[in-house]
């Protein structure tokens, strides 16, 4: 249960952890793992949207997953289909409370309709307020920034931008984040402290939370206490402690 009179984070960052240990421990193949682990991100979408969460970002397949299995890759990018496949049906059941979707990372690489269904995702989604849902695909914290290092030596070389110019807010905006909070909690389940290049610029302020509960066991509760945590520190921002 949430405490009383909390203030919530407005962007939790969750890294999807644990579900190949999760398989292995009942006997199962690792994508099992990943479909119990998808059906926990809506689950956890869907509370985090009922109680008030405005922005929430998944870690779900990085650069370095690429160097995974074939089978164990195209059994997540099925998902990732599945989901937005499906992503009609439930815009219907949630009129009011629709998600705008963002999928942060590169679309190079990854299989053509596969990216025409994010594009379309992201376009039906774009006008929906209820809740940001940032899903982390073919992403790199590193790569993010040599993206936005590229577009802003475009700009440099078009001659619409002077390097003296270039602030931390002209780099924010060219992230694929731009334009939403950096992630006020970060949260990894499946007890390993690692941040493994996932939103490496904006965590630059995050509270980092850690559990022990393998990502397809998390729940709710889960997420409760890991906001009653955040809820209890303090946060300074690099100021002095409050008195
Ligand atoms: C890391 O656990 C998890 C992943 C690489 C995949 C995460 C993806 C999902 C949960 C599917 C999300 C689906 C949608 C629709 C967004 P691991 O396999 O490295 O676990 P291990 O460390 O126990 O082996």
């Amino acid at each position: 249960m949430l405490d009383k009179g909390i203030v919530l984070p407005a962007h939790i960052a969750i890294i999807m952890d644990g579900n190949g240990r999760w398989a292995k421990q009942r006997g199962l193949a690792r994508t099992e793992g990943h479909k119990r682990g998808a059906e926990v991100f809506r689950n956890i979408c869907t509370y985090a949207s009922r109680i008030g969460i405005k922005h929430m970002t998944f870690y779900a397949f990085s650069t370095e997953n690429w160097k995974r299995s074939e089978t164990e890759v195209t059994a997540l990018m099925n998902l990732f289909r599945n989901y937005l496949f499906e992503m009609e049906e439930r815009e219907a059941e949630n009129e009011s409370g629709g998600y705008c979707i963002h999928f942060l990372g590169a679309r190079e690489g990854l299989p053509s309709d596969l990216v025409k269904l994010m594009d379309q995702a992201e376009a039906r989604s774009a006008n929906k307020t209820h809740m940001h849902v940032n899903i982390a695909v073919n992403y790199g914290g590193r790569a993010e920034i040599v993206h936005a290092a590229k577009l802003l030596g475009e700009q440099i070389k078009a001659g619409t931008l002077q390097p003296q110019d270039i602030t931390e807010e002209s780099i924010s905006a060219l992230l694929y984040t731009a334009n939403q909070p950096d992630p006020d909690l970060i949260i990894r389940p499946s007890g390993e402290q690692r941040l493994s290049n996932f939103l490496i610029w904006q965590a630059a302020y995050a509270e980092f939370y850690y559990d022990d509960v393998l990502w397809p066991d998390f729940t709710p509760d889960d997420l409760d206490r890991a906001i009653n945590a955040f809820a209890r520190r303090d946060r300074r921002f690099g100021g002095v402690q409050q008195q």
